[in-house]
């Protein structure tokens, strides 16, 4: 069984693809995966909340993708084992995790051709890992974007029921459609995943219209998966722990829904866009 590969991709910041990229991870590892965390945003987000603290000889994301101005690059088939660090103290043992820092930032202006060397050093560790995560930034396309989407087989694109959530989708359909012509045509649409979703007591007719208008716009594409929006999200952030280890109700119900999403993930037949 080939290895699932999952992109968590919108324009906008602030839908959730971090918080879905770490719930995956946690319930993956919990149910016995071994699992990767590729980190491709330089804001490292899901970096921290992993556990994983980067000092000034860590190596990251960044070190597996540049390329030396005098010197011959690295091929990343080889230098993926030095990138791949152990998660923090509270998160299960098989995870690990390709960390971010701010350098990688630089990345994206790259004038090397380095958008295929997470997907070449991926596919070295071919039977290592049950599932790969990758967190990316909150850009119109670019290299950071390219390079995951590149070494993706899976992308889901949360969104939030706001209009910047709603721009946030019509503008990640379409890089997504760029890099299926592309560098990835065999990149399957797993859909739009509502995230950060208020409860019923929060729920105001704007929710409702962006609902309607996002099933209305892009038939067959929002999962029946969704993220409910619970306090309890941002502890699991802050103390750096997995949400399967949050204590109480509310945690438990995100960790079933991040479950449902993966399962989603591994029974899609993919959507055309
Ligand atoms: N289901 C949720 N309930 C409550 N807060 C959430 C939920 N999902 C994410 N958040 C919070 O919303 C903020 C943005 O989420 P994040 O996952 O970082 O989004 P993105 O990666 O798209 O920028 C974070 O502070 C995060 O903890
Ligand atoms: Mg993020």
């Amino acid at each position: 069984m080939s290895t699932l590969v999952s992109a968590q991709y919108s324009e906008k910041g602030g839908v959730g693809k971090t918080s879905i990229t770490t719930g995956m991870a946690a319930t993956a590892a919990e149910d016995g995966a071994r699992v990767i965390v590729v980190d491709a945003d330089p804001r490292a987000s899901a970096t921290e909340e992993l556990g994983v603290v980067v000092g000034p000889q860590t190596l990251t994301l960044n070190d597996l993708l540049y390329v030396p101005e005098d010197a011959d690059p690295v091929d990343p088939a080889e230098a993926i084992g030095d990138v791949l660090l152990p998660a923090g103290e509270h998160w299960p043992g098989t995870v690990r995790v390709i960390a971010a820092e701010r350098q990688l930032a630089h990345r994206e202006t790259d004038p090397h051709a380095i958008e295929g060397r997470l997907a070449r050093g991926l596919a070295a560790l071919d039977g290592e890992a049950d599932l790969v995560l990758i967190d990316l930034p909150p850009r119109a396309g670019g290299k950071l974007v390219t390079t995951g989407l590149t070494a993706a087989t899976h992308v889901v694109i949360p969104t939030m029921l706001t209009t910047d959530g709603y721009s946030g989708v019509a503008h990640a359909r379409r890089s997504l459609r760029l890099i299926r012509q592309g560098a990835n045509p065999g990149l399957t649409y797993a859909g739009i995943v509502r995230s950060i979703v208020p409860r019923e007591s929060d729920r105001r007719a704007v929710h409702d219209q962006i609902d309607t208008d996002l099933a209305e716009d892009f038939p067959g594409e929002v999962v029946a998966v969704q993220i409910t929006e619970y306090a309890i999200r941002e502890d699991a952030r802050y103390t750096s722990f997995p949400i399967t280890r949050a204590p109480g109700r509310e945690a438990k119900i995100l960790a079933d829904q991040y479950r449902a999403l993966l399962d989603h993930l591994r029974s899609t037949g993919g959507i055309r866009v």
